[in-house]
């Protein structure tokens, strides 16, 4: 069950926190984020780390959910940050985020990206293909320039989860598959590269994964091509990098396992495996995105139409949708929902939310129990936080909302509503 704190008005709180206060102070459609609960994650992350006695970075997957505020407290929480675009990249710096400690992601890096990140020295450079070897190793020689590389390859494993979001096998855009040798080839054209240091290999092989095998499978797969690449070229390449795609709970039926425990896996195998083939023990690099921020956030949507189908259908519509959370379209993502500001009303009716774009696909949850509603009511749909604000847009011409951060009852905006001032400002 979602805990759900309410206040003497019977209203859902989040961090101390009235919702139908916030909509009050903020409007709808309003991302929420409990701030605590985000450094509980990155925490957790750490501290299961710190446990395992290994070298470590935990570096946030900023593509999950990314402001300057949000910058700033991953450097607070000593994250490191792994960043896939030049806007990723301009945003931490502007927010002061330590450079080396921003790791540069992507399959299709442009010479202008490349060049924004040398020259903010960033600390490593995840290097996805063969132009890329060339391109980044060109820009760094015309500098005289070292860079830290990563390779990211492929381990040929595919994770449980949604087509879209699986990265590790064969048949994937990012990377260098192991299996047709071109991680080997990859790796020995790198070494000879003089401004390159090779520090280790990248490997993700999907997201909102929930078992601990996929992790385990890719682990040995790296393990035994790290070897091969000792064996071959004589390099031992300090840094792993096992990439995220820890799993959380969106609806009752997803039961993630604890942060630990997939920490703890991971760290079991790499010591194991390592060991076995008399390595040393590398320093493991992990990227956790989603599982940090999507469960500390709520989405507030006022509820608007009422479109009653009779022996069909309910349609309760609201005033956000696939804008401000793409992921029911696109993945057939499922949420879970309440109404805030009568939480603990009997649930009797079955209705499905549906977004306000003109779109038919554009629906937030089908068959979700609420009590009766009404124009106006707020319905708070739970673990949005990650890859919702992120992947927002502005079909329909529909403002992003606004983000605030909650912390022991005190609201502050992270990110501002947009306006309609601001959709037409690059028009011409
Ligand atoms: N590292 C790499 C190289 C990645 O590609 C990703 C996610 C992550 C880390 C973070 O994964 P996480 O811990 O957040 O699962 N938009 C999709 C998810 C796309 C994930 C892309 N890569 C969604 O809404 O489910």
């Amino acid at each position: 069950m979602y805990r759900v704190d309410t206040n003497v008005k019977g209203h859902l709180e989040i961090a101390g926190k009235s919702t139908t206060d916030l909509v009050e102070a903020y409007g709808t459609p309003l991302m929420v984020y409990d701030e605590t609960m985000i450094r509980d994650k990155a925490r957790a992350f750490r501290n299961a780390f710190i446990e395992s006695g290994l070298s470590f970075q935990v570096a946030y997957a900023s593509k999950a959910f990314l402001c300057k505020e949000m910058v700033r407290l991953a450097d607070q929480e000593n994250l490191s940050l792994d960043v896939v675009s030049g806007g990723e990249l301009y945003t931490a710096l502007e927010a002061g985020f330590p450079a080396e400690r921003i790791h540069f992601h992507g399959n299709n890096k442009s010479e202008d990206e490349l060049s924004m990140a040398l020259d903010a020295e960033i600390g490593c450079f995840v290097v996805d293909n063969f132009l890329e070897l060339e391109l980044l190793h060109d820009l760094a020689k015309q500098r005289e320039q070292r860079v830290n590389i990563l390779l990211r390859v492929t381990p040929g494993v595919e994770a449980h989860t949604h087509d879209y979001i699986m990265t590790g096998q064969d048949d994937s855009k990012f990377g260098f598959g192991i299996t047709n040798g071109q991680a080997a080839q990859a790796i020995q054209i790198a070494l000879r590269k003089p401004f390159y240091t090779v520090l280790g290999i990248h490997s993700h092989i999907g997201s909102q994964i929930f078992e601990l095998d996929g992790f385990e499978k890719a682990i040995l797969v790296l393990a035994d091509f790290l070897q091969d690449m000792r064996a071959q070229y004589g390099v031992i390449l300090p840094v792993f990098n096992i990439g995220g795609g820890f799993g959380v709970r969106y609806t009752e039926e997803d039961q993630p396992l604890p942060i630990a425990t997939y920490v703890k896996a991971i760290a079991e195998s790499v010591k194991s495996l390592f060991t076995e083939h008399q390595y040393p023990l590398p320093e493991v690099w992990i990227e956790p995105g989603r599982s940090i921020v999507a469960e500390a956030g709520t989405t507030l949507y006022k509820v608007g139409s009422k479109k009653i189908i009779p022996d069909i259908r309910t349609y309760v519509a609201i005033d956000g949708g696939m804008t401000d959370n793409i992921r029911p379209a696109l993945y057939q993502a499922k949420y879970h929902a309440i109404l805030a500001n009568r939480p603990n009303e009997e649930c009797t009716e079955l209705v499905s939310i549906a977004g306000k774009c003109c779109e038919s696909g554009d629906m937030l949850i089908w068959d979700l129990k609420l009590p009766p509603t009404n124009f106006g009511d707020i319905l708070a749909v739970f673990s949005t936080g990650a890859y919702g604000y992120s992947m927002a847009n502005n079909y329909n011409r529909i403002p992003r909302p606004a983000v605030v951060f909650v912390k022991n009852g005190e609201s502050r905006v992270v990110i501002e509503r947009e306006t309609y001032a601001d959709l037409v400002r690059r028009d011409r």
